[in-house]
């Protein structure tokens, strides 16, 4: 049984009051909800005051990126180490905006889980295609050299938590989602490699995300997929209220609203 997984990607938005005033709405709407695992990726400015506000709930904390080295003359990054101490203890790596705007690859990815996972954290890896490749056919393709080079000599047992992110780059932030069947499709297929690489334990505990414009009005059909074990949120997760009908989407009164 894959405990199915909801991430809030706020990548570069709210101010620690901001971020403080989401979290607060969100453990209000949500409760004690323990079937399913919530994440809240606040900007590093908002991580400690956001973890204040979330201890003693179920809410887990994480960062949106973070270096290999615990420590060092590189300006600008962030250690494991300062992430830790902040209170995460998940981080998402290789995110199609990380990809594209600032030259992160496969092999940096590689270098960064390997680091995650001996730390202890929950790593996010995120694979996804680009619009020109699926219309070129390419998609599979792509995707399977994402996750493989990804996970190139990612074999300690520390794995079990590895978390993969299906994220087609033309879905994020569009408003176009891939469709149930498109979305499982490209899960088993990275449901196949994970068997390849780490065997039949390891590729049935695994869990994959689905990103990519995901709201309160599609997350129960592709929650259906069978292979698809929660999501990763970015525009829809800034707002507490439509986060919280994400994670319940199997609770009727979650659809009230909409
Ligand atoms: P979106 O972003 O939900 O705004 O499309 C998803 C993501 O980038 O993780």
């Amino acid at each position: 049984m894959r405990t199915p997984i909801f991430g809030g990607n706020w990548k570069m938005h709210k101010t620690v009051k901001e971020a403080i005033h989401t979290v607060e709405d969100l453990k209000e709407e949500i409760g004690n909800i323990e079937e399913v695992e919530v994440v809240v990726f606040p900007p590093f400015t908002a991580l400690n005051a956001v973890k204040a506000v979330l201890k003693e709930t179920q809410i887990g904390l994480g960062a949106q990126n973070m270096y290999w080295e615990e420590k060092g003359a590189y300006t600008g990054e962030i250690s494991p180490l300062m992430l830790l101490e902040a209170g995460c203890r998940y981080v998402i790596l290789g995110h199609s905006e990380r990809r594209g705007y600032f030259g992160e690859t496969n092999l940096r990815i590689n270098k960064k889980l390997k680091a995650a996972l001996e730390l202890g954290f929950v790593p996010l890896v995120c694979v996804g295609e680009k619009l020109e490749e699926r219309r070129k056919g390419k998609a599979k393709g792509v995707v399977a050299t994402q996750l493989r080079e990804c996970l190139e000599k990612v074999n300690s047992p520390e794995v079990q938590r590895l978390v993969i992110a299906y994220e087609p780059v033309w879905a994020i932030g569009t408003g176009e989602t891939a469709t149930p069947q498109q979305a499982q499709e490209m899960h088993r297929l990275i449901r196949d490699i994970l068997l390849e690489l780490l065997g039949e334990e390891l590729a049935a505990s695994i869990r994959i995300q689905y990103g990519g414009s995901v709201k309160p009005e599609n997350i129960k059909d592709l929650m259906r997929q069978p292979d698809i074990d929660g999501a990763l949120v970015g525009g829809a997760s800034l707002q507490a209220r439509s986060f919280a009908r994400i994670i319940r989407y199997k609770n009727k009164n979650s659809l009230r609203n909409i």
